[in-house]
């Protein structure tokens, strides 16, 4: 039976799965990779890492299998992440990565001078300091001796299906977050690429996320111990990836995920903006479209709490007897990390604790940072809804989404069903999906959809709880406004 490789190209590691054409999962491995933050609010990684991860672990995931059976890879990559060649293919410098906050004043003059209005006729989006088009301005105005070296301009897993083929792609899920796609046109444009200083020359080939881009080269077929007939699928964004990965590809179907960062993604039919650009409207990796709100951090504080500040890897032990203390914390948590995306488009914002006192222990504190993700999300929810769009229920991914307790949170913060997929392996199940729909075994992503993904089980809200959540919520929405400017202050000192 033929076999196809997913891979989801994600912060912490790259996360490959080996799935037969029934969708049976035969295999899972990650490689962790080395995030750098040079300089506070900035974030980067080395290219070379995720290829030396990928070119490690297919033959990893391979162990025990039939490599010649592999036919497809495809590849959810880490969104808006900038990767620069030069004529000779040799990255210039280290990928500035979706979370990183160095184009404040980029993102500023875009928003203020150019215009939202313009930006968001042009790219169907305002400028978030992430996206890929403010740290091209960036690198022009701090390094014009890189920039002007720049022969290629490709996202991370753009970088990978680059080595893999020899082929400059990229689909236009992940395209759509760079602000230089013409989204509803699905072409490049123009004015964002002059406004940038770049041309067409420079930018990927683009193509739907489930078409075929080329096939592994044969260099690359020899070192993996795989056939050089494997197609290489041109991948999406890893939103859009776990988007498919969960089924996620009805009009208004919404997935949220728990991964390094947070997302609210709802599955659109045809293409609108939301009038007030809090949250993202891009294509998904279906052909069709989606619109987004992005927390910069989720699993990241989850992360940072347990190993940074608690010194355990053991999270499920720190969240054993936490449920007694649902509704009842009084502890919050601003999960601004990294500053924040959706919807306050802050690099200044930072994370804080509030409402502390002589008796608060771990467990309000660890509840807190639960909550406080949960609140964030919420708030994207809430964008949302006041674009007109009825979310009744979501499915969850990622890996807070293994954790019982949060999915109980969430499913009452937001005070929704939470349905959890058969696969939580949202972005590298979505890439094999669409490897199979390059290989041609599928006529397109939905029917793909309907046969290989389902739900395994549903969270619903509780109502006392949720009133409790509700009550919770109008506080949290009170902290930020009562520190933004304490945070820009922060900043400036
Ligand atoms: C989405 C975003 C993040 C990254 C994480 O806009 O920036 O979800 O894709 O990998």
């Amino acid at each position: 039976m033929k076999t196809y490789i997913g891979i989801d190209l994600g912060t912490s590691a790259a996360k490959l799965l080996l799935m037969d054409a029934r969708g049976k999962i035969l295999n899972c491995i990650s490689k962790e990779y080395p995030l750098e933050f040079p300089q506070p609010g900035w974030s980067q990684q080395n290219p070379s890492d995720w290829l030396t991860a990928v070119m490690a672990g297919i033959p990893e995931l391979l162990q025990g299998f039939e490599g010649i059976t592999v036919a497809g890879i495809g590849c959810g990559g880490q969104m808006h992440g900038l990767v620069i060649l030069d004529a000779q293919d040799r990255v210039i410098r280290p990928a500035i990565l979706w979370n990183d906050g160095r184009t404040a004043a980029q993102t500023a003059w875009l928003n203020e001078t150019v215009g939202k209005d313009k930006l968001s006729d042009y790219a169907a989006n305002i400028a978030f300091a992430g996206f890929t088009a403010p740290k091209l301005m960036w690198v022009r105005e701090n390094e014009p001796e890189n920039f002007a070296r720049i022969a290629k301009i490709m996202l991370p897993k753009d970088y990978i299906n680059y080595c893999l083929t020899g082929v400059h792609a990229c689909d236009y899920s992940d395209a759509s977050g760079m602000l230089l796609l013409d989204v509803k046109h699905k072409c490049w444009s123009k004015e964002m690429l002059d406004i940038c200083g770049v041309t067409e020359r420079q930018m990927p080939k683009l193509f739907e996320s489930y078409a075929p881009i080329g096939m592994l080269k044969s260099e690359m077929a020899d070192a993996l111990g795989l056939s050089a007939n494997v197609v290489v699928a041109a991948g999406a964004g890893d939103n859009a990836a776990a988007a498919v990965g969960t089924g996620t590809v009805g009009d208004g179907d919404c997935n949220i995920s728990l991964g390094t960062s947070g997302t609210v993604f709802v599955s659109q039919d045809v293409f609108s903006v939301d009038a007030r650009n809090a949250l993202h409207s891009f294509a998904h990796a279906s052909g069709k479209y989606h619109l987004m709100g992005c927390i910069l951090s989720a699993g990241s504080c989850n992360r940072w709490w347990m190993e940074q500040v608690l010194k355990t890897s053991d999270f499920a032990a720190e969240q054993a007897n936490l449920e007694a203390l649902f509704g009842k914390n009084d502890v919050y948590f601003l999960p601004y990390l990294m500053g924040e995306r959706s919807p306050h488009n802050d690099v200044n914002a930072r994370g804080c604790f509030i409402g502390l006192r002589p008796d608060t222990g771990r467990e309000c504190m660890t509840l807190a940072v639960l909550e406080g993700v949960a609140f964030a999300l919420r708030d994207c929810l809430e964008v949302a809804k006041a674009n007109g769009l009825n979310i009744s229920r979501t499915k969850v991914c990622g890996g807070g989404a293994r954790s019982k307790l949060w999915r109980r949170i969430l499913a009452n913060v937001l005070g929704i069903p939470v349905d959890v997929p058969r696969v939580e392996e949202g972005p590298a199940y979505g890439g094999s999906i669409l490897a199979m729909v390059a290989c041609g075994d599928y006529p397109d992503v939905e029917s793909a959809c309907e046969e290989l993904t389902a739900i395994a089980s549903t969270v619903e809200p509780e109502t006392a709880l949720m009133e409790a959540y509700e009550r919770k919520y109008r506080n949290y929405m009170a902290i930020y406004p009562a520190c933004k400017d304490l945070f820009a202050q922060l900043t400036s000192e």
